[in-house]
């Protein structure tokens, strides 16, 4: 007996109605409904084949990123936080999910660590917060921790003309947030207590997306989210799981601005990202 038949016969709810086996198949509704999911599966392989023959030629955003705003050694490691060195207060927390406002809320009023001292606002996140893809960075910068919202410098652009270039529209088909809500001064590597202080923030986050597919950006995210001291390198070109969500790692879009051959790896993780997508999705 499936859950909700049993929850129903619990609560004296019945008879249970029930179709007969391939009582709908050939109504025209359900046909009609086929064609649909046919068409639309067809239209996700052909611009995945489209993707995958042509290589894009993504513009670059008008300028070099400042030396200041990016991401150091994409393929260096960090220090792995186990799962379970979350402090009681934070597994608290993780048990009880606020609504999505009120999760915002929390996040804005944040006293976690000391980034809260030298922050300008917290960065949330932005996009859709329905969205089937989730892509997560590091952590504000300058510019984002000026304008409160996340990938709004010169990465943001060149993360915009990747998603632009995979037919994806950053506004309406992925949301976008990041492993720290609040900028580390200067743009310093985040630290461990940092991490561990915002991970309940993003698991949230998560939980209320819903996501079909991840895509970590830069090293930060992607060890963070696998528990890996693995390098990007090492752990790129290849479909993760994160918590039953199949996450693909990428390198960070400030990096690839000052490491344009690596443009074209990232293209090939777009490139499996999608694939990864029309798979589960369809
Ligand atoms: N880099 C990130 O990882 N996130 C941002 O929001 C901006 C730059």
């Amino acid at each position: 007996m499936n859950r909700s038949r049993f929850i129903q016969q619990a609560m004296g709810l019945g008879p249970i109605w029930e179709s007969r086996e391939g009582w709908f198949t050939d109504h025209p509704a359900e046909i009609t409904r086929h064609a649909l999911i046919q068409a639309s599966h067809d239209k996700a392989m052909a611009e995945l084949h489209h993707l995958e023959t042509a290589a894009p030629a993504i513009p670059e955003p008008a300028a070099q990123a400042s030396a200041a705003s990016l991401p150091s050694q994409q393929d260096s490691q960090l220090p792995v936080l186990p799962a379970t060195a979350l402090p009681d207060a934070e597994v608290d927390a993780l048990d009880h999910l606020p609504d999505w406002e009120q999760l915002e809320q929390n996040v804005a009023n944040c006293e976690r660590c000391t980034l809260c001292r030298t922050r300008t606002q917290t960065v949330f996140g932005r996009g859709n917060p329905q969205a089937r893809w989730m892509l997560i960075g590091e952590a504000p910068g300058e510019h984002e921790d000026r304008q409160g919202e996340p990938f709004v410098g010169k990465a943001g652009q060149l993360l915009d003309n990747m998603l632009a270039a995979a037919g994806l529209d950053r506004d309406r088909d992925v949301y976008i947030a990041n492993v720290l809500k609040c900028r580390p001064p200067g743009n310093r590597n985040p630290v461990p207590e940092e991490i561990l202080a915002c991970q309940g923030y993003l698991q949230q986050q998560i939980q209320h997306v819903q996501p079909v597919l991840i895509v970590a950006l830069g090293r930060f995210a992607v060890q963070t989210l696998l528990q890996s001291e693995q390098t990007i390198g090492k752990l790129r070109g290849q479909v993760h799981q994160y918590q039953g969500i199949p996450l693909i790692a990428t390198y960070h879009p400030a990096y690839l601005l000052r490491n344009l051959p690596d443009k074209a790896k990232a293209w090939q993780d777009m490139v499996l990202a999608k694939k990864t997508y029309v798979q589960q999705a369809g």
